[in-house]
């Protein structure tokens, strides 16, 4: 038996983009803990494989799967609204569906990416919060959101800049949604994930990552979806009832490092060579634009 084993018995979960890495995982961790879930993910293939993928695990009753875009209230709402059909009500939330989103040359960037990268990662995880929230107060159970922010959202050079923004953007929503919704016995808290090996982290070069990661990374493990979930299901449950507005770093020790000035993560490059939107593993084709070398100005 695991130590995990029943803590959230009878508990219902959402979980946006569950059907891929850290929501994938934090999926199955909850469904071992007893809850019941609610994926929520706009790539629906990947979605109907990870479900058949659980029920060959032996979860068919307690899991569902709503396809959607986290950045439309529609969807949002619908997404909730079947986990309140489906299992009678919200007790979990965890806003974590998130892509790489506009890359490259700051000078270069697309204001269309930016807006869609925020359209995503930020109003995606207030959508959350507001229609989770909200189911919250009707069963008057309370509840826990989590959002995923990263560890891009506390320094300068974790991610690209358009993402890092959304998530700093997610870090003090965090605190701001955990003081107001506070009298509805709702708590809110953030992870920041350091590097964690999914395919929206490498795009398919693991051993190239694995090479950088080790040179800046204290921790000689290689960061795992698993390593979050445990974060996010100690915040899922009553383990953690007096913890509310926090921001949890879960990275090997990267942040405290100082990330030494080193850009690892593609779409972060000292002088970008290209421009462009990187949708992860949505299922949408990424837009790069590579950038001609200015030869009359080298310095530029
Ligand atoms: N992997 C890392 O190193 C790392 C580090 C820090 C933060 N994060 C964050 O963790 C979260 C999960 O990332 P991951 O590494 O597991 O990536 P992933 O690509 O494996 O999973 C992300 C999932 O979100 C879904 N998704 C994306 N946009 C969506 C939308 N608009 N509506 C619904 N679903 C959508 C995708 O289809 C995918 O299934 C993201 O918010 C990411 O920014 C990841």
């Amino acid at each position: 038996m695991s130590r995990s084993d029943g803590i959230l018995q009878g508990r219902v979960a959402v979980v946006t983009g569950g059907a891929s890495g850290i929501g994938a995982a934090t999926v199955r961790r909850f469904l071992a803990a007893g809850a019941k879930v609610v994926i929520g993910d706009m790539n629906v293939p990947a979605g109907q494989a990870f479900m058949a993928d659980l029920a060959g695990s032996g979860f068919t009753e307690q899991v569902r799967f709503q396809a959607g875009d986290v950045s439309e209230e529609a969807d949002v709402i619908e997404l909730m609204g079947l986990a309140e059909s489906e299992f009678g009500g919200i007790d979990i939330v965890f806003n974590n569906a998130g892509i790489g989103g506009a890359i490259g040359s700051i000078l270069e960037l697309d204001v269309d990416h930016w807006d869609q990268t925020f359209a995503v990662m930020a109003r995606g995880v207030f959508l959350g919060i507001k229609h989770g929230g909200r189911a919250m107060r009707k069963t008057g159970r309370g509840g826990s959101i989590i959002n995923t922010a990263s560890i891009a959202a506390l320094s300068g050079c974790g991610g690209p800049l358009a993402y890092s923004a959304t998530k700093a953007a997610v870090v003090n929503m965090t605190m701001n949604a955990a003081t107001e919704l506070a009298y509805l016995n709702i708590r809110v808290n953030a992870v920041c994930p350091g590097i964690i090996f999914t395919d929206l982290m490498h795009r398919g070069h693991v051993k190239e990552a694995g090479q950088t990661v080790e040179k800046i990374q204290p921790s000689t493990l290689k960061g795992e979806p698993e390593h979050i979930a445990a974060m996010v299901q100690f915040l899922a449950s009553d383990d953690s009832v007096f913890v509310t507005g926090t921001t949890q770093v879960v990275d090997g020790g990267y942040l405290a490092n100082g990330l030494l000035g080193v850009h690892p993560l593609p779409g972060v490059a000292k002088r970008p060579t290209y421009s462009g939107m990187n949708y992860g593993t949505t299922g949408k084709e990424n837009e790069i634009r590579f950038l001609e070398p200015k030869k009359d100005n080298p310095g530029d």
